[in-house]
């Protein structure tokens, strides 16, 4: 089995990209954000816990991310590999996806980067708001506060993959489609 990251600000177009994706390569695509809402919607112990930071713009803390990772891992071992969409976020939770990999003896082929201007994500996100209902997307204080935790938190990862060898960078600018075709040539040369 094989995994993959997909990386990129919010906004950046992971979850589109990771449908066609996840089709593609047969991978299980594991979104946090999406495992968050989903225990948010349902009330469960989890979203409740989660909400509170999720209303901010603010990240979850790491073990709470990292128990609710390991389960999804572990109840989704009959694909190709994963495809971790918002995972990792923090050096923190990147070490223990390593770790959680090895266990597993899923082998970790690469992060690909989805690169883009900050204000055409902003429109995209603001643009997203009027029909998704995310708490997050509502007003432009709370998304300019996932981008301050991004810039904290998220983005030394960048370096923290390019020291292993294991980040590549993909325009994440124009069509869905221009995107896409570009992010299958990037995995196609990492596995
Ligand atoms: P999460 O759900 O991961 O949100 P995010 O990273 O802010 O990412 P988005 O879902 O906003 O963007 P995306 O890159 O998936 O873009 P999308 O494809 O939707 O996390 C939400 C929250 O959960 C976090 O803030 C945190 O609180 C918590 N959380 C999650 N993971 C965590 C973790 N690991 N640790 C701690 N906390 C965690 O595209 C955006 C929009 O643009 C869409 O409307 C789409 O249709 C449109 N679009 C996409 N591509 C294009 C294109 N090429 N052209 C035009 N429009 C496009």
């Amino acid at each position: 089995m094989i995994a993959i990251i997909l990386f990129g600000k919010p906004g950046a177009g992971k979850g589109t990209q990771a449908q066609f994706l996840k089709e593609k390569y047969n991978l299980t695509h594991i979104s946090t954000g999406d495992v968050f809402r989903y225990n948010l919607k349902n009330g469960t112990d989890l979203g409740k816990q989660a909400k509170v930071y999720i209303d901010k713009g603010e990240l979850v803390p790491d073990e709470i991310t990292i128990d609710m990772l390991a389960d999804e891992v572990e109840k989704n071992m009959d694909k190709a590999g994963f495809l971790f969409d918002g995972f990792p976020r923090t050096i923190m939770q990147a070490e223990a996806l390593e770790k959680l990999l090895a266990e597993k003896k899923i082998a970790f082929v690469g992060t690909i980067g989805l690169d883009a201007d900050d204000d055409v994500l902003v429109a995209r996100i603001l643009e997203r708001g009027k029909t998704s209902g995310r708490s997050d997307d509502q007003d432009e204080e709370k998304i300019r506060n996932r981008y301050i935790e991004y810039n904290e938190k998220t983005a030394p990862l960048i370096a923290y993959y390019e020291q292993k060898g294991k980040y590549t960078s993909v325009n994440g600018m124009g069509t869905i489609e221009e995107i896409t075709q570009r992010l299958s040539n990037a995995i196609d040369v990492l596995v």
